[in-house]
C-alpha cells in the first residue's frame, strides 16, 4: 500500500476556503452568496497596471531573474524610499510569488525543523500551513476580543521564549483582527527581539490601511537598529488590488539571509514576468488612488461596525485597520453556523426576489489553541457599502432564525 507523508496530514484546511463547496452548491440552487469570507476586494486594479496587461507584446513570455525582474525591483526600491526608508536598496529585496511564498521562504531561512516561532492568536491562518511545510512549531500567545486583540505585556511574551524560539511573527495591521499595533507595542517587540537575539518578522501587507487618523508603525522604522534580525514581509495583492498578480517581497538588511533566500529563489527559477511588469507600474499609481481606496475601506468598516454592533449578542471591537474583523456571535459553534448559512439559510431580496445568503469564515482556524474562537467568525469587508448593509441584515436575520429553531 502506498501512503502519503505523515506531515501532509498535518496541513490544515484553510478556514477561509473550506466551506467553499457548500457555497458552490448554494449557487447551483440559484442562491446569491455574498462572500465576506475571503480578502479579495471588489475594487478595480489601477489603470496603469491594467494597461500593461492589455498591451503586452513580448513573445515568448520567458523567465524573469530569480531575485526579481529589474524594473520591478527598482519600483519596489522607489516605493520604500517614498514611504520614508531610503536605506533600502535592491539587494535588500527578494521578490516572491505572492507574499505567501515570502512567508514560507522566510520561515525556511530562519528556522531549522523543530524550532519555534511566537505568534499572536488569532493569527493569519496560512501561517499554520507554512509552519507545517517548514517543520516549524508556532507558539501562540493569546490576545483577546475584549481589548481589541492588542498585545499583552512584554513579560507575558518573554515567558513563552524557550531555547528553540527563533522568531516572533506578527501582522500589522492585522489579518484577521483589524488591530493596528501602537508604536509602543512595536517597540516592545523590537526590544524583546534585541534582548533575546530573535528574528522579528513583520507581515505588513496591509500597511496603507490604518483608520481614524492612525499611521501604521512599520518595522522598517527599526530595521537599522536590528539589521540582522528585522524582516518585513510584503505583498502587492492588497495594496493595489491585484490579488491575481502573484507578487510579494521579503525585505531585510541581513545579507546572509538575503543571499540564502535568493538561492531558494534560484531553485524555483523566477516569479512571473508578466506579473512583475504589471506591478512595476506601482510608480504610476497616483496617491489619490491609494487615498480613495483607503477611504472606501474606512467607510466599509463603519458600515459593518455600526450595523453589527446593534445586533443583540454580537461583540465587535472597532477594527483599526486592514479590512477584516473577528466578531463574537451568540452561537456555540461558529463552524456549524457558517455551514448552516450556506446550506439552510435563505432570505429573499426585497429588490430582486432572489434567495440570498452570506458566507463568513469560522474563526477557530485562526487560533491554534484547540477550542478558541468557537463562537467567533472572521469577516472581510471587501464588498461595496450597499452589499455590506445587506450582509449585516442577512446576518441579523440568520442569527434570529438560527437561535429560535
Ligand atoms: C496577513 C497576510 N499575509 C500574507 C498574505 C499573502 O498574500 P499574497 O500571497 O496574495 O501576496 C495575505 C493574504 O491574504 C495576508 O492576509
Amino acid at each position: 500500500m502506498i501512503s502519503v507523508s505523515r506531515r501532509l496530514a498535518q496541513v490544515p484546511a484553510s478556514p477561509i476556503r473550506k466551506l467553499v463547496p457548500l457555497a458552490t452548491a448554494a449557487k447551483k440552487q440559484g442562491v446569491r452568496v455574498y462572500h465576506l469570507n475571503i480578502g479579495d476586494p471588489d475594487i478595480e486594479t489601477p489603470a496603469a497596471m491594467m494597461k500593461v496587461l492589455q498591451t503586452w507584446k513580448t513573445n515568448p513570455i520567458g523567465y524573469s531573474q530569480s531575485q526579481g525582474e529589474p524594473v520591478f525591483l527598482e519600483s519596489l526600491r522607489w516605493y520604500y524610499h517614498k514611504i520614508g526608508f531610503p536605506f533600502i536598496d535592491a539587494q535588500n529585496i527578494q521578490v516572491t510569488s505572492g507574499g505567501s511564498e515570502g512567508i514560507s521562504m522566510a520561515l525556511f531561512g530562519i528556522c531549522s525543523p523543530g524550532d519555534e516561532v511566537i505568534v499572536f492568536e488569532p493569527f493569519y491562518a496560512n501561517y499554520n500551513t507554512y509552519a507545517v511545510v517548514n517543520g516549524v512549531t508556532l507558539v501562540p500567545i493569546r490576545t483577546s476580543i475584549k481589548d481589541g486583540f492588542h498585545l499583552p505585556r512584554e513579560s507575558v511574551i518573554e515567558k513563552r521564549i524557550t531555547k528553540r524560539t527563533r522568531a516572533i511573527l506578527f501582522c500589522n495591521p492585522s489579518n484577521p483582527t483589524g488591530t493596528v499595533y501602537t508604536k509602543s507595542e512595536v517597540e516592545a517587540l523590537v526590544s524583546i527581539a534585541k534582548k533575546h537575539a530573535l528574528f522579528l518578522l513583520s507581515d505588513e501587507v496591509y500597511r496603507e490601511y490604518a483608520y481614524d487618523g492612525r499611521k501604521q508603525v512599520s518595522l522598517l522604522s527599526y530595521m537599522e537598529k536590528i539589521p540582522n534580525q528585522a524582516i518585513v514581509l510584503d505583498s502587492m495583492s492588497k495594496r493595489y488590488n491585484v490579488c491575481g498578480v502573484r507578487l510579494g517581497a521579503i525585505v531585510s538588511l541581513n545579507a546572509e539571509l538575503m543571499a540564502g533566500v535568493l538561492r531558494i529563489g534560484q531553485g524555483r527559477l523566477s516569479s512571473g514576468i508578466v506579473d512583475q511588469h504589471i506591478a512595476a507600474k506601482l510608480t504610476d499609481v497616483p496617491d489619490s488612488w491609494m487615498k480613495k481606496v483607503h477611504d472606501e475601506f474606512e467607510k466599509r468598516r463603519d458600515v459593518l461596525y455600526e450595523g453589527l454592533r446593534k445586533i443583540p449578542g454580537v461583540i465587535i471591537p472597532k477594527p483599526e485597520g486592514a479590512f477584516y474583523t473577528i466578531v463574537g456571535l451568540p452561537v456555540s459553534d461558529s463552524e456549524k453556523f457558517c455551514a448552516w448559512l450556506l446550506t439552510d439559510f435563505r432570505d429573499h431580496s426585497f429588490r430582486s426576489g432572489q434567495a440570498e445568503t452570506v458566507m463568513v469564515a469560522p474563526a477557530g482556524g485562526f487560533y491554534s489553541t484547540p477550542g478558541l474562537g468557537k463562537n467567533e467568525v472572521r469577516i472581510a469587508y471587501v464588498l461595496n457599502q450597499t452589499d455590506l448593509k445587506r450582509c449585516v441584515e442577512l446576518l441579523a436575520r440568520a442569527l434570529t432564525v438560527y437561535n429560535n429553531q
